[in-house]
């Protein structure tokens, strides 16, 4: 089996603005997504990390360009590529059980595999709360749960637009962690966006910068730290500082009104 999993070459997409001027939200966008990484996508407000996430999830076309998963052309959404939305979005009227049932059932799987449910809830740590309603847990306990209804379809990437955005500081590091275990465990890759540089250092193995207008990658920085990351240790400050310069460069870069 190749390394690459998922196949981006060449990808733009252009919306118009309120003038009917083209923007390109991204632009000639290449990246080769390895089976198995996990990688993470900075980059300022508006660069099109949301756009491109859309794009591998098969929930938007680009206008130009491919993307492929495994060598067939991504089209529409798939249980093989998984989605979580910055707010989780359970399905309010359905038990944590349910929801997560909701995806074996979409797939026609609940009866052969009911089983796996309750595993998927205790690896996450909510054994005994299978029969709340989305309203009476947490936000972080619902993103995980967001996190296993995707997870249980044994996707072959997890798609994930900031999805410990909505948290307070120790609830993130806790779903952090929570992300690296359930990442070995399952081997699925993980391609997740988000603004904490740390968040993108503690978790990754690769990081994409991102600048907007045109929204292009501008570095690929590999991060060869080991298992435990020590937010204090000299290797990670040197990359956090690696990295928020360029960012800064990014920010700092003229911002020309229209891309063309
Ligand atoms: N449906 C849309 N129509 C017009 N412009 C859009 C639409 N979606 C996104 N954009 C524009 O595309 C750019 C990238 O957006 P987005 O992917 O959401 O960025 P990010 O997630 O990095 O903040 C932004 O300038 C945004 O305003
Ligand atoms: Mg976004």
């Amino acid at each position: 089996m190749s390394e690459t999993l998922i196949d981006i070459r060449n990808v733009n997409r252009i919306y118009r603005d309120t003038n009917g001027n083209p923007l390109y939200a991204l632009k000639e966008i290449n990246l080769k997504i390895r089976r198995g990484e996990f990688l993470t996508i900075v980059g300022p407000s508006g660069c099109g990390k949301t756009t491109l996430l859309r794009l591998i999830a098969g929930l938007d076309r680009p206008q130009s360009g491919s993307l492929t998963i495994d060598g067939a052309e991504i089209t529409e959404p798939s249980h093989e590529r998984g989605y979580i939305f910055q707010q989780p979005t359970l399905f309010p009227w359905a038990t944590v059980h349910d929801n997560v049932a909701a995806g074996l059932k979409a797939r026609g799987i609940y009866k052969e595999q009911k089983g796996r449910v309750q595993e998927y809830i205790d690896m996450i740590g909510l054994g005994g709360f299978e029969k709340s309603y989305p309203h009476e847990i947490s936000g972080g306990m619902a993103q995980r749960v967001a996190i296993i209804r995707a997870l249980i379809n044994e996707p072959k990437v997890l798609l994930l637009d900031e999805p410990l955005g909505a948290l307070d500081a120790f609830k993130r590091i806790e779903l952090q962690a929570l992300l690296l275990d359930v990442w070995k465990k399952t081997g699925a890759a993980m391609t997740m966006v988000t603004h904490d540089v740390d968040e993108a250092i503690s978790l990754s193995s690769r990081i994409v910068i991102m600048t907007p207008r045109p929204g292009e990658i501008v570095d690929i920085v590999d991060i060869k730290l080991g298992k435990v990351r020590d937010r204090n240790s000299e290797d990670f400050i040197s990359l956090r500082k690696k990295i928020l310069e360029a960012l800064h460069l990014v920010l700092s870069r003229p911002q020309p009104e229209y891309a063309i």
